[in-house]
């Protein structure tokens, strides 16, 4: 990186800090990341060079249930190993079998996998331990070169390494995995969001909450027990956000189309809906709300995912292509014009969809110049719906969850430093 690089991060990291609407394509611009040409003399020899080379093909698994972040951004990692990633979704049976029924069912999770920007080709029933069988037809048919895997331990239940064939045919590499996101973490959090809404509910979360609380560690009463009470280990980057935005701002006569929300919890329906947003125009600018509109908004526990977290997650989709971090409640007049924004819409399956009753429509200003549009949402599913699920089967999630949280704890004690992005 050039030597000026961590002064603009700095400069970044203030901007962010102070809630400043930033928009993430002009920071890539800004610290030089868009990717380097050769300047002319090499042009030809470049293309040619780039014609002719096939494809390198990398290949990873995962369950992808309650996708976050990490996951995003492990996919991202592996596609930098790569030209072309290809992804095995592993099926709803195969993860029943060896860990417990998943919260996202598979066609859930094989709208969001699809959708984020670094997944090229998608495999819907991979096994959720590659075999030897599996791996050939990784080679073969699919002509895979490396399948690659984070640097936490990946256990056979007989206690061998699900990876040994792959190193064995030097066909294997590693990526750093993501510091502090984990489903259990953020399991513990909704937990949290659930025990303050029903209390005097006649279920009784608070062992499991003791167990998961990680998340808003003030909030923890009695859990305070528990030695080393880990609160997110997650420390946004500058270059983070970087590397997870396009590097681009709208093109010259772009129609822009503009979309708000809490993005909590990115899920199934937050991707559909982007999707056809994005369809209405050629650049979609989504505007992220800030922790505090959420909670007053939505109730105290919400969001889960800080402003950060989600804006990471929407940034990830293939259908965004810039993210407002901290974006303003009510759309002003201003707004619209300062991002040449043509249409704003809004989905029809949303947690407030009563705003058009309160005394400030957040939508007045579009809706009075004709460019609001409502959407009809493809897909049922809010971030209560997602807190629901977990919570209806959260015994097995208890059971589940120890033998994690165990191994977490394990990896967390053992880790060091491991070098990469
Ligand atoms: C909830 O569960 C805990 C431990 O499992 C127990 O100590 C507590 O008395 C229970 N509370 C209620 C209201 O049932
Ligand atoms: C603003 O958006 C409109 C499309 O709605 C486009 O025609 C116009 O060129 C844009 N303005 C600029 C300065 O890019």
């Amino acid at each position: 990186m050039d030597p000026e690089a961590p002064a603009s991060s700095r400069f970044v990291a203030a901007l962010i800090l102070g809630g400043l609407v930033v928009g993430v394509s002009a920071l890539a611009f800004h610290l030089g990341l868009a990717t380097p040409r050769p300047t002319p003399p090499y042009t030809w020899w470049w293309r040619r060079r780039k014609k002719k080379t096939r494809p390198v093909r990398v290949y990873m698994d995962g369950c992808f249930d309650m996708m976050h972040y990490g996951h995003c951004n492990a996919l991202r990692q592996a596609r930098a190993l790569g030209d072309e990633l290809v992804v095995g979704v592993v099926s709803d049976d195969e993860i029943t079998a060896n860990k417990g029924p998943p919260v996202t069912p598979l066609h859930e999770r094989l709208i969001m996998v699809r959708a984020i920007k670094w997944v090229d080709e998608v495999i819907p029933d991979a096994p959720y331990a590659i075999t030897e069988d599996f791996m050939n037809k990784l080679f073969t048919e699919y002509n895979i070169d490396y399948i690659i895997h984070g640097d936490d331990p990946c256990l056979l239940p007989d206690g061998t390494d699900a990876y040994a064939l792959a190193k064995k045919a030097g066909r294997y590499k590693q990526i750093k995995r993501t510091e502090g996101v984990s489903s259990t973490d953020i399991v513990g959090r909704m937990l949290l969001c659930v025990r303050e809404r029903s209390i005097g509910d006649s279920h009784n979360h608070s062992s499991l909450q003791r167990q998961f609380s990680h998340g808003h560690s003030q909030k923890v009463e009695e859990g305070g027990s528990r030695s080393g009470t880990r609160i997110s280990h997650f420390l946004p980057t500058s270059r983070r956000i970087v590397q997870f935005s396009n590097g681009k701002g709208p093109g010259p006569d772009a129609r822009i189309v503009y979309i708000d929300g809490a993005f909590d919890l990115f899920h199934a329906g937050h991707v559909e809906i982007l999707r056809i947003a994005r369809e209405l125009g050629d650049f979609l600018l989504v505007g992220i709300h800030t922790d505090q509109t959420v909670s007053a908004t939505r109730g105290h526990h919400r969001p889960i995912m800080n402003l950060h977290e989600r804006s990471l997650s929407v940034l990830a989709c293939r259908y965004v292509d810039e993210v407002i971090i901290g974006a303003p409640w009510e759309i002003s007049k201003d707004m619209i014009t300062t991002f040449n924004i043509s249409l704003v819409v809004h989905g029809t399956i949303a947690e407030n969809m009563d705003f058009r009753k309160d005394e400030s429509n957040p939508y007045a200003v579009p809706m009075a110049m004709g460019i609001y549009q409502q959407l009809e949402s493809p897909l049922d599913i809010t971030t209560s719906t997602i807190i629901k699920r977990i919570v209806a089967n959260h015994e097995a999630y208890q059971k589940r969850n120890e033998k994690k949280e165990a191994s977490e704890r394990k990896y967390y004690e053992g880790k060091t430093y491991v070098s990469g992005d």
